[in-house]
């Protein structure tokens, strides 16, 4: 990275040479890299050079340029994006951002042909076109990552359909679900994210190019055909909106905001039910770290690390979302630092969904400690309430003679199916041999919740057979 121009020496020869005209003195340096953007959307150089190329493609469709003037220019746009990709282009703050870093290098390539690439266009839909290529190639590769930990959830979820654990409310042990079912729940939340990102990216993928600054261009452009060129599904519809809008950042980043609001209920699961506490699951070693003093630990630091994520990336939302409420139309310089919230939050997101997609399936449930724990707690206290009331009593008077049988649990230390028959009857004659293996055991449990949606093995086997086709459909759009 390079500075140019030295404030106490003004010269014409240091004003941009793309903008400098009007200048009568060079741009001060600190101002120079102040106002520069060329240190982060250099990110976004392929994104840049393929908008150019459509557009001077265009060009010469429409007369504009000749063919041959197009070959030179996409000649040397290609020749300029191997150079990047070798790490030998120089990018230079004095040039500001990376379409003039790279229109600059074209011109010292190409030579006058290379000052022709700009007819008809500003950067003002130059970046606007940009960046929505860009968000739409990560929107891309965060829905394959998604799919990637849905799959992998999908999978231990099929292994553990019969694996009994307590479900929870108020992080009080509830009623016995099963481990597969509660994966499940995270695959459905998983999904409602994808289902957020293939809605965004239809807005995402509107061409801006054609707008030029804010007006529109007096060349005979044709703006449907660049926009085949690139893949967009249909061109903006008033210059002055394109220019300015940013919504399509502000959507991704509270689709994002969602992923990582997900990801970090998910992490705080997993964080409680590593603990000693619970010993629900072992995450293997090579997610987690250990402790310099004490040689006991093993931290689950992958999910602690995206639960403290997740607050960047909603801090990402509100960066872009205060960027935008003051500003006028169309353009202002304000709008450059849509970046740099935009990167965070999908760099954020897609090493948080890396992680998971590899931890998640390898996961090891401690089967034996989850069943033991749903056997603690009352947790079929429902189902004898429900049992009760299938015998003719109203569900009220079910539930207060189970609050009996359970206030006689606590005083002796036993669960409901501890208890004796003749313990239980005391409560209600209704009661009967058949209570055990119909309501208190916990495969009863989890077997009577037998609908779409419940908890019952039977129904977590067929809910995952469905999920698969799912994803298939939802990917297919
Ligand atoms: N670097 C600028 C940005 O990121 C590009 C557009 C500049 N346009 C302008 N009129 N100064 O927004």
């Amino acid at each position: 990275m390079t500075t140019s121009s030295n404030s106490s020496n003004p010269s014409q020869a240091q004003t941009s040479g793309m903008w400098g005209g009007r200048f009568s003195e060079a741009t001060d340096a600190f101002v120079a890299e102040f106002t520069a953007s060329v240190q982060f959307d250099q990110r976004f150089y392929k994104q840049d050079i393929a908008g150019s190329i459509a557009h001077a493609t265009m060009l010469a469709k429409v007369g504009v340029l000749t063919e041959q003037e197009r070959d030179d220019i996409i000649n040397g746009l290609n020749t300029i994006q191997a150079e990047i990709e070798a790490g030998q282009f120089e990018w230079r703050i004095d040039l500001e951002d990376v379409h003039m870093n790279i229109e600059s290098r074209l011109t010292q390539r190409i030579g006058i042909t290379g000052k022709k690439l700009h007819t008809g266009r500003s950067r003002n839909d130059q970046v606007a076109t940009d960046i929505r290529l860009y968000v739409r190639d990560e929107i891309d590769a965060i829905l394959e990552l998604l799919k990637k930990l849905q799959k992998g959830i999908l999978s231990i979820a099929a292994q553990n359909t019969h694996t009994i654990m307590p479900g929870f409310t108020h992080l009080q042990t509830a009623q016995p679900v099963t481990f597969g079912h509660h994966l499940l729940a995270w695959f459905e939340m998983l999904v409602r994210d994808s289902e957020r990102l293939i809605d965004c990216r239809k807005r995402t993928n509107r061409m801006p190019l054609g707008s030029a600054a804010l007006a529109g261009t007096t060349y005979p452009i044709d703006r449907a055909f660049t926009a085949e060129l690139l893949g967009f599904e249909a061109v903006s519809e008033n210059s002055l909106d394109a220019v300015s809008d940013r919504d399509f950042g502000i959507e991704f980043n509270a689709a994002a905001s969602l992923i990582m609001m997900h990801l970090s209920r998910m992490s705080e699961e997993l964080i409680l039910w590593t603990s000693a506490q619970f010993k629900f699951v072992n995450i293997p070693d090579r997610f987690c770290t250990g402790s310099s003093i004490m040689p006991q630990k093993k931290n689950p630091d992958v999910p602690e690390l995206v639960r403290g994520k997740t607050g960047r990336v909603y801090g990402d939302l509100m960066s872009l979302l205060t960027l935008m409420k003051g500003q006028p139309l169309a353009y202002n310089k304000d709008n450059q630092e849509d970046k740099e919230p935009l990167f965070d939050a999908i760099d954020t997101v897609r090493g948080s969904l890396m992680a998971f997609a590899d931890m998640i399936p390898a996961l090891v449930p401690n089967i034996d400690i989850m069943r033991e724990a749903a056997l603690r707690g009352f947790s079929t206290a429902t189902d004898l309430a429900d049992y009760l009331v299938k015998n003719g009593v109203a569900f009220r008077d079910a539930h207060e003679i189970v609050g009996k049988a359970v206030a006689l649990g606590v005083q002796e230390s036993k669960d409901l199916s501890e208890l004796t028959l003749e313990q239980l009857q005391q409560f209600s004659d209704l009661i009967q041999a058949d209570v055990f293996e119909k309501a208190l055991t916990l495969e009863a449990s989890v077997n009577a919740r037998n609908h779409i949606g419940g908890t019952a093995p039977a129904q977590v086997e067929a809910a995952i057979e469905r999920a698969h086709a799912r994803l298939e459909k939802l990917y297919a759009q």
